[in-house]
């Protein structure tokens, strides 16, 4: 009898649900020029064949099915929200230029979650212009370029050194030895030796949990990634808050050395905690975006023994030129070699390593005939228009020319976002192509390579399957 009257509660609780949902979609449906499409199963929508389509070699067929079906504009229901997807570049480029007043970030709950209110990602209005204009001034200026290229040269020489002596490198985890290191020196300059490894090791638990199931109960991935952001938070507060005293004891600002003094020199007060919070949000490049980047650049270079010789004899000559002249490398003399540009610009635009931004919208807005509707979710997927053969011929196919053709104006064109754009475009982005530009430099003068078959895959991130295992062999000069 009990169980029979459990199961009328749950069968009434379905039910109820399952009609509030239909209402929902009747009430969207009735709004003229909303996107088509189908919000899926309740709860779920149809996150089921979103994380599929991410696990294969096209992760871009999720939007290409419904593309076909409803257009270039559609709505869906994926990781817990109901959103409108664009695959169109120029919708993308009015939500990306309207961020503010028209569009907020609307990040994933776990997201949300692990990188608290005070993130940059999330924070809106003056704080976030402020933040973003004082840390990209920064991370932009030549002397840090100048004095950084040094680090980052160190760094890629002594992890290549151990090269020689493995027997299988697994590229994915040794590169992140590289940027882990040198995104820290440019967050916080020199943290001692310890400090660094119980960083990396609680990074590693705490960035596991960025896209998950966001339940916080104790043994799940949310649960364990915030547990490591606490962690994580007391050391980081821990080094702020001694660069604070130091600075109120000199009593001076002076010039910026790392971000710390960036945020601390900031004239709107930020607490300690907020500062921590925003160091260790900037960290995911180190341990994310930018090992990845190189990780496929030499995947993508190892499918295309054409391009890796045109990249090797560019690199081989200015590694003459500054021998005979016995000149130092410096940032602009990575930076100017076009072909090697032109092999990081491909690399971006195949990797999609940041697949789409999300954003709310703060009123009904029309777009291209497309309407918006007030607190909709809006993915502007990035991924869609780089693979979309309207924008790029054979876009499956690894091709550095391309942009010979197209010219360096491409890079910066609304068919090519890897680095976001409008008031939010990554303030890293230049520092990210220097790093991948002195990696690609040193690998390729140092090291021939053979790399085992691997694939890429897409969710929840991007990376390697089997972390791309390569061997090497010393290049004789
Ligand atoms: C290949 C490497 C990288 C890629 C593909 C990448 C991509 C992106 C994208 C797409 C955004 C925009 C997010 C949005 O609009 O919601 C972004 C924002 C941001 N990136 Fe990067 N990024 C990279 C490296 C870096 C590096 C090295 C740093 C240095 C700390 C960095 C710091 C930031 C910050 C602070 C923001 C937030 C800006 C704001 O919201 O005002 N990124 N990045």
């Amino acid at each position: 009898m009990v169980f029979a009257k459990e199961c009328w509660v749950l069968i009434s609780i379905i039910t109820v649900a399952w009609l509030l949902w239909c209402k929902k979609q009747n009430k969207i449906k009735k709004k003229s020029g909303v996107p088509k499409g189908n919000l899926g199963w309740p709860f779920i929508g149809e996150t089921l064949d979103f994380i599929a389509c991410g696990y294969t070699s096209q992760p871009v067929s999720f939007m290409d099915k419904r593309k076909s079906l409803y257009g270039k504009v559609f709505k869906t229901h994926i990781l817990g929200t109901p959103i409108i997807v664009s695959t169109d570049a120029e919708v993308n480029k009015v939500v990306l230029q309207n961020h503010g007043n028209i569009f907020v970030s609307a990040y994933p709950k776990s997201i949300r979650d692990l990188l608290g209110e005070f993130s940059i990602l999330q924070m809106n209005g003056n704080l976030q212009k402020k933040m973003h204009a004082q840390i990209g001034g920064f991370l932009r200026s030549p002397q840090l370029k100048a004095r950084i290229t040094k680090d980052i040269e160190n760094s890629v020489k002594l992890t290549l050194a151990t090269w020689k002596d493995m027997n299988i490198i697994y590229v994915q985890d040794e590169i992140k030895k590289i940027t882990f290191e040198v995104l820290v020196k440019i967050l916080m300059s020199n943290v001692p030796g310890e400090d660094l490894c119980f960083l990396k090791r609680e990074f590693e638990e705490f960035i596991k949990g960025l896209i998950c199931l966001p339940i916080k109960l104790p043994g799940t991935r949310l649960y364990k990634s915030l547990k490591a952001k606490k962690k994580l938070i007391k050391i980081v507060k821990r080094i702020v808050e001694e660069r604070k005293l130091a600075m109120e004891k000199s009593d001076e600002k002076g010039v910026a050395k790392d971000v710390v003094d960036v945020l601390l020199n900031e004239k709107q007060y930020l607490p300690s905690d907020v500062i921590s919070g925003n160091i260790i949000e900037m960290m995911i490049p180190g341990e994310e975006t930018v090992p990845t980047a190189m990780t496929l650049a030499v995947k993508f270079l190892s499918d295309s023994p054409v391009a890796l010789k045109q990249l090797t004899e560019e690199n081989m000559e200015l590694k003459r030129q500054r021998t005979e002249s016995c000149e130092e490398f410096s940032w602009t003399d990575y930076m100017s070699l076009p072909f090697t540009q032109n092999v990081i610009s491909e690399t971006l635009r195949m990797a999609n390593i940041i697949n789409g931004v999300w954003r709310k919208a703060l009123k009904d807005v029309e777009i291209k005939g497309h309407l918006i509707p007030e607190g909709w979710c809006v993915l502007a997927s990035f991924i869609s228009v780089h693979m979309d053969e309207e924008n790029y011929e054979n876009p499956y196919h690894f091709d550095p020319w391309r942009w010979e053709k197209t010219g360096a104006a491409a890079v910066n064109n609304n068919n090519f976002t890897p680095f976001g754009g409008g008031q939010r475009l990554c303030p890293g982005l230049e520092l990210s192509r220097l790093e991948i530009s002195i990696f690609l430099h040193r690998l390729v003068t140092t090291y021939g390579w053979i790399a085992e078959k691997d694939d890429i895959i897409y969710f929840p991130t991007v990376k390697m399957k089997k972390n791309l295992p390569i061997t090497v062999t010393p290049i004789r000069t």
